[in-house]
């Protein structure tokens, strides 16, 4: 359907049949969070248009493929993760020819597509839910939801006490076509958001039906939204909250989640070349496991990773978990639902937990420690073996806006919380392009509205030309480290081999497909102790995160070396 540009096709890794079949076992992802990215026309969101006009930038980054986070027609009471059609794109960001164009332009710049696909929850304005509503209790409309009648006297509360994910109960009270308060409908996010009964034939086929019609428009994979929610116990029994995620839990982790997994992936497989990750976030990793395989998904987010704190021994603890796992490795430091790692790294907790947004919340940060940690985590990130994830803006050092004005806030966990959570907003704001000031390049020149987050100020030092002509910049270490992640063989799809390292240190090999020390193993050699250490003689740098003189790596830097 496509034709690759000469430059694309000159890359080994575009023609090779083990990169066709298998490019999402290494490539370097990047996540496009598509509002904030950049604005073609003017709106203040960002868009189809913005993207495409980019697409040589992020050529030039080095990555393989592009995650696009919804870009479906949506009320966006959750920043489009509430889809009223599966089918088509939202107007604020562009047409279905838009998306189609798109698809084939990055492939002519030999970079693939993922979209993000939302199987537990639609929209309140999806056609499906809006029959529901009208078609009342009992109907076949409603089967495709969770509608229940309340508990109380007169149905006045709700069936279950689950809680909403974003804060509040996870029902809601309908008022019946003729008028008289009715059923409930369970959402786990927002009430827009609200859930498929996993159980009907209708959502299974039609979901189905979705994969297809993406697939055969050109997309490469599919992220699987809030993967592990999808199944719930038809009695919809009340939570202690002492279940852990599994078979005895009434909504997370359920083993029939793994029928609907078997079913996409034989339609997956129906296209080569084409992969399915979840986003699942699960603590205990023999049941994250069980996601993974030949006949299941390809992948999962590598979640327990980004939540680790800077520290060499609990880094060394996940990296070998993730590794022990019989499934290809995914390396993510951040994405639009978390803190952005610079402000991360830059706390005196360092640690990560999407339950514990609200106790980081002003927490000082040490914005010049955290970069330099973040350049830090980036080398050892792309050093290890499997996929890299790249949050858009990680590669500028953006991060976390915590000063949002309250009005100006977007995100339903604020609300919902009633401020308690400051939510993620944070980690969307528009990213810096050009200019001294906002919007620095993120509209064009004469927008008409501002951009839907405002940009801090400071973010004039960040922008991708500033970066560009600088070549100290976080930008021009994550080309570098990108370029010679792509050539070095070191680097194809090998095992790491630790070396011996002082405390506090993390020091493995990358020997390459030969297998053997030959002069091209690359080693990396990241220092989060609080002193410096010294690094081998005779061993070349090929990159490093901050400066190296002396023999010496410094605390919070790491280094890439060519071992003779
Ligand atoms: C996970 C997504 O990453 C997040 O942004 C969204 O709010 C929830 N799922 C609900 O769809």
């Amino acid at each position: 359907m496509h034709t690759p540009s000469a430059s694309a096709a000159s890359d080994p890794r575009s023609s090779s049949s083990a990169w066709l079949t298998s490019w999402w076992k290494s490539a370097a992802i990047y996540q496009l969070y598509v509002r904030s990215f950049a604005d073609g026309d003017g709106d203040g969101i960002g868009d189809l248009a913005g993207a495409r006009a980019h697409l040589p930038y992020l050529a030039a980054l080095g990555i393989d493929a592009i995650w696009f986070n919804p870009w479906y027609p949506s009320p966006m009471a959750d920043a489009g993760y509430d889809i009223s059609d599966y089918r088509s794109i939202d107007p604020v960001f562009g047409t279905l020819a838009d998306a189609d164009a798109l698809i084939a332009e990055a492939y002519a710049h030999g970079i693939k597509i993922i979209i993000d696909v939302v199987p537990n929850h639609s929209s309140d304005r999806h056609p499906w839910f809006v029959a529901a509503l009208a078609a009342g209790p009992g109907s076949a409309e409603r089967s495709r939801f969770w509608f229940r009648p309340g508990r109380g006297v007169s149905g006045e509360l709700p069936p279950n006490n689950w809680q909403s994910i974003f804060g509040g109960s996870a029902w809601t009270r309908v008022t019946e076509p003729d008028g008289s308060p009715g059923e409930w409908y369970l959402h786990l996010f927002a009430p827009e958001q609200p859930d498929f009964n996993w159980d009907s034939a209708d959502v299974r086929l039609d979901f189905e039906d979705v994969l297809r019609f993406w697939f055969s428009r050109g997309v490469d994979g599919i992220r699987i939204d809030s993967a592990a929610l999808l199944c719930k116990d038809a009695a919809l029994p009340d939570v202690s909250g002492l279940e852990p995620p599994g078979p005895a839990h009434p909504y997370m982790d359920r083993d029939d989640v793994h029928e609907i997994y078997q079913s996409w992936r034989a339609v997956a497989d129906e296209y080569p070349g084409r992969m399915l990750i979840g986003e699942v976030w699960l603590p205990d990793t023999g049941r994250l496991a069980r996601y993974v395989g030949p006949g299941e998904l390809h992948t999962v987010f590598n979640f327990p990773y980004l939540n680790c704190p800077w520290d060499a021994a609990s880094l060394r603890q996940v990296i070998d978990s993730t590794l022990a796992l019989d499934a290809p490795a995914t390396w993510v430091l951040s994405n639009h639902d978390v803190d952005r790692v610079v402000s991360r790294y830059g706390r005196s907790d360092t640690a990560f937990d999407l339950d514990r947004r609200p106790y980081f919340h002003g927490f000082p940060v040490d914005l010049a420690l955290g970069t330099r940690r973040a350049r830090a985590a980036a080398l050892l990130t792309m050093a290890l073996p499997g996929a890299v994830y790249i949050y858009q803006g990680e590669e500028l050092g953006l991060w976390e806006v915590q000063d949002i004005p309250d009005e100006l806030r977007q995100d339903p966990i604020w609300a919902r919380t009633h401020g308690a959570d400051p939510g993620r907003d944070g980690s969307r704001v528009p990213l810096p392009w050009s200019g001294t000031e906002p919007p620095f390049g993120f509209s064009p020149a004469g927008a008409e509205s501002d951009p839907w987050l405002p940009q801090p100020k400071e973010w004039r030092d960040l922008t991708v030309a500033t970066e560009s002509a600088n070549p100290d910049s976080m930008l021009r270490l994550y080309r570098a480290a990108l370029r010679i992640r792509r050539s070095e063989p070191a680097f194809d799809e090998t095992p790491l081999t630790w070396q011996p390292s002082a405390d506090g240190v993390l020091a493995f090999d990358r020997h390459g497909a030969s297998g053997v020390t030959d002069g091209a193993t690359v080693r990396c050699v990241a220092n989060l102790s609080a002193a410096p250490i010294p690094l081998p003689p005779n061993a070349e740098v090929l990159l490093a995160s901050g400066p190296v003189y002396g023999g010496v790596l410094p605390p919070d830097t790491s280094v890439w070396l060519r071992i003779g």
